[in-house]
């Protein structure tokens, strides 16, 4: 609750710390505008800001010109967020070189997009220690400052650095992770994967989404640093560094409130006309290829072909939100993509059916929640993914129809999500037969797993992981004064 921070008994502050705002900026002219970011992060932290206040800081997604960053660091700053300014050739190289070419398809299981080079993780480097150089002007003594993700995984041993220098030493420092943490036997590949843990291990607290995560991260300190571990905790250098489990949510109100509105209320009427008689199924996925869209295709060329009685009665909604274009993997899978839909509509599509539609573009939150209300089934394909936040979001848009979940157990959302069917995204046959049993649930089978569901969503919110983190943040960090001055 929000009395958790920043309040007259309690001095510190919150500061929190992503490579990715909220807002992306847009020039029109000598106007600027605000686009909310899209992405698991942005959605999670923003709920958060619901019942936390914090600073967030970022970095603002390209270099600006001195006259623009006075007139961007004013507007940001009315929303409570500050930028970090890195030079377009450290940016390109830190965040489409080392972040996600390298540490992104490594921590997601495609070690085979790995290229490993020396200027990226030189970028890395710059790009982590401007982020502890910029945070230093704003950090003071008792704050808290709560780091986010792969991006960023240096920043905690930088800024440790640079606090200690200056006799700040009661900052403290929570990190967490939105990916998930790979096999030891994955992670040792990473030919800086000493330095990476390090980085890490200078914060008071590391936070994964799940147990499996934790667990991988911890064999992987002991077997490459041969540090001891226990369950919960890793020692280094002589402090402890406490580890721990928090499940991410979202903002379930945001979902409530909008389907209340005369937009989204309106937009679902149409919907509803425009699919009378068919059976909708839904996709929305950033277009990533961990987000297994070649395989959700696949499935459902496979179930019409199981089915063909379904032909022209099920159609297959993807939105692919267009994300990281300038690295080469994901411009590969756009055109494997489009090759797809343009074969499997050319296959089962008549002048009165289109089987996939297929959307490359991301799309306004009045489109995106009367979707979701609209549709039967909501697949998600994922062939690995930290937590997947689309599956609680359509959850919490179907309170009238009882829509059915399918869902990858390569999901972290699948450790959570008790009431969904849980598939193997790489069996094509599997899938296919869990949309033919979604389509086919009885409305007392869907209700009863929808609560289950509804529940869950609606308990482990957005806030609910937040306030859990910073609270065991404060916690391990007043047990760690406390056994400092014995
Ligand atoms: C994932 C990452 C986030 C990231 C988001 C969108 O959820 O964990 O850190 O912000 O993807 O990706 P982008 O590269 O656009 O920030």
């Amino acid at each position: 609750d929000e009395s958790e921070i920043g309040t007259a008994g309690d001095p510190s502050r919150l500061i929190v710390v992503s490579n990715r705002l909220p807002v992306t900026l847009a020039q029109n002219g000598n106007e600027w505008s605000f686009k909310l970011s899209s992405g698991g992060l942005v959605s999670a932290l923003s709920g958060l800001k619901r019942e936390m206040s914090f600073t967030w800081v970022g970095w603002p997604g390209k270099d600006f010109g001195e006259s623009d960053r006075q007139k961007i660091n004013s507007l940001l700053k009315e929303n409570s967020c500050g930028a970090v300014y890195l030079d377009d050739e450290t940016a390109e190289l830190y965040y489409n070189g080392f972040a996600n070419s390298i540490l992104w398809p490594l921590f997601h299981y495609h070690p085979g997009e790995m290229i490993f080079e020396d200027v990226a993780w030189d970028a890395y480097q710059r790009a982590n220690q401007a982020f502890a150089e910029s945070l230093l002007d704003q950090v003071q003594d008792g704050d808290l400052v709560w780091i986010q993700d792969y991006h960023l995984m240096l920043l905690p041993r930088m800024l440790r650095k640079l606090l200690d220098e200056r006799g700040l030493h009661s900052v403290k420092i929570g990190w967490f992770l939105h990916t998930p943490f790979p096999s030891s036997e994955l992670y040792r590949i990473l030919p800086v994967r000493r330095e990476i843990l390090e980085g890490v291990l200078a914060a008071d607290l590391l936070g994964f989404h799940t147990y499996d995560y934790a667990r991988h991260f911890l064999s992987s300190c002991t077997r490459i640093l041969g540090l001891p571990s226990a369950p919960n905790s890793v020692e280094c250098e002589g402090r402890v560094v406490h580890v721990g489990t928090f499940p991410i949510g979202i903002d379930p109100e945001k979902f409530a409130e909008a389907l209340k509105t005369p937009e989204v209320q309106g937009r679902l009427q149409e919907f509803e006309q425009k699919f009378k008689g068919t059976r909708v199924v839904v996709g929305v996925d950033r277009l990533d290829y961990i987000k297994g869209v070649p395989q959700k295709f696949l499935a459902f060329e496979h179930f019409l072909t199981q089915h063909p009685e379904h032909v022209g009665q099920v159609v297959l909604v993807q939105v692919a939100v267009p994300s990281r274009g300038d690295v080469e993997e994901y411009k590969q899978l756009i055109s494997n993509v489009n090759e797809l839909v343009g074969r499997i509509n050319g296959r089962f599509g008549t002048v009165e059916y289109t089987p996939i539609h297929f959307l490359h573009k991301s799309v306004t939150f009045t489109e995106l929640v009367s979707l979701y209300a609209v549709s039967d089934v909501c697949l998600i394909t994922s062939t690995r993914d930290g937590m997947n936040l689309v599956s609680y979001e359509y959850v919490a848009s179907q309170q009238q129809r009882h829509g059915v979940l399918v869902l990858s157990e390569f999901a972290g959302a699948a450790q959570s999500l008790n009431g969904s069917l849980i598939i193997n995204s790489w069996n094509i046959e599997e899938v296919a037969d869990a949309m033919y049993q979604a389509l086919s649930m009885s409305a007392e089978q869907r209700a009863a797993n929808f609560n289950m569901l509804y529940k869950y969503v609606t308990k482990y919110t957005a806030a609910y992981w937040g306030v859990s983190f910073i609270s065991e943040l404060k916690r391990v960090s007043q047990a760690a004064d406390e056994l400092a001055q014995l």
